[in-house]
């Protein structure tokens, strides 16, 4: 258990939040420990999409230094590390996850944006992965899923020359989905989750199972859509959104999924 992380759920919206500001979030194990369980939990609980938050003008310095000499995290051995349960859970979180960065996205902060689904940042926000400094390498998936993201030379500045990028660049170069104003950050992002909640569950996690599916042949991908559009053609979702249309008002999802 941790108090550096909280986890508190509103209008089915779920956020966690990095609380550690003293030490500018940097992530220790029963942190990660804690989001990994807050994100696994969001599978089954009654909530529609995930942020992940940090503290004002610290997302997150990255993995705790402290902690990486104390107790060195080999991803993929025997015994997963905190650190691993929390990426894990990220990657099969079924639910949208927005990452809403205020200023320092160092390390891991920025590798785990690459993981959520939309994103977005104050302009006082700094993004770096300073792992070659660090005599470290990229980490989860960063060094295939940052290149296809912004492309290898680009992908290079962060993760070869350790570059530090403010949020306009993040922002051109889709690292993020767009720099919101400081004031009213966690209020504005909390109305985009919101908007998401308010969609079509079933809808909406079948989408997001589909964008995260690897590349596969078009035409397997064009069947595996056509099936999951089908379903939902029959499902009582889909009469929801319909009946809504032809009685010219909004649909109401709220009692599905
Ligand atoms: N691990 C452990 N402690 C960290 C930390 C980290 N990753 N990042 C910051 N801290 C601690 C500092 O040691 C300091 O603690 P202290 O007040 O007890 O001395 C406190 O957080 C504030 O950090 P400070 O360096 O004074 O703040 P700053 O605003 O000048 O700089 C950073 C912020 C993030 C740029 C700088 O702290 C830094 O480079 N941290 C290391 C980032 C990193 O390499 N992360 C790992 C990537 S794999």
């Amino acid at each position: 258990m941790t108090d550096l992380v909280s986890v508190a759920d509103a209008n089915r919206v779920r956020t966690i939040r990095m609380n550690r500001p003293d030490k500018k979030n940097a992530i220790t194990r029963p942190m990660y420990a804690a989001m990994a369980d807050a994100l696994s939990a969001a599978n089954g609980d009654d909530v529609r999409v995930v942020i992940i938050a940090g503290a004002p003008g610290a997302f997150s310095a990255g993995n705790d230094l402290v902690d990486f000499m104390e107790a060195p995290p080999h991803i993929g051995g025997e015994d997963t590390p905190p650190v691993e349960d929390f990426m894990r859970a990220l990657l099969a979180c079924e639910k949208p996850v927005i990452g809403a960065v205020d200023g320092l996205a160092v390390g891991i902060g920025t590798t785990l944006l690459l993981h959520c689904d939309l994103a977005y940042a104050t302009p006082r926000s700094m993004f770096t992965t300073p792992f070659v400094n660090l005599a470290l390498a990229p980490e989860f998936g960063s060094s295939q899923v940052l290149p296809g993201i912004v492309g290898r030379a680009v992908a290079s500045e962060l993760l070869l020359l350790g570059a530090k990028w403010d949020a306009a660049r993040a922002e051109a170069k889709s690292l993020i989905n767009a720099v919101l104003p400081e004031a009213g950050f966690d209020a504005a992002v909390h109305a985009i989750a919101e908007d998401l909640a308010a969609k079509a569950p079933a809808a909406v996690k079948a989408a997001k199972a589909l964008i995260t599916t690897p590349e596969e042949d078009l035409h397997a991908r064009i069947v595996r859509e056509g099936g999951i559009f089908a379903g939902q053609l029959r499902s009582q979702e889909f009469k929801e959104a319909a009946t809504a249309f032809m009685e010219r008002r909004a649909p109401d999802f709220s009692r599905f999924g």
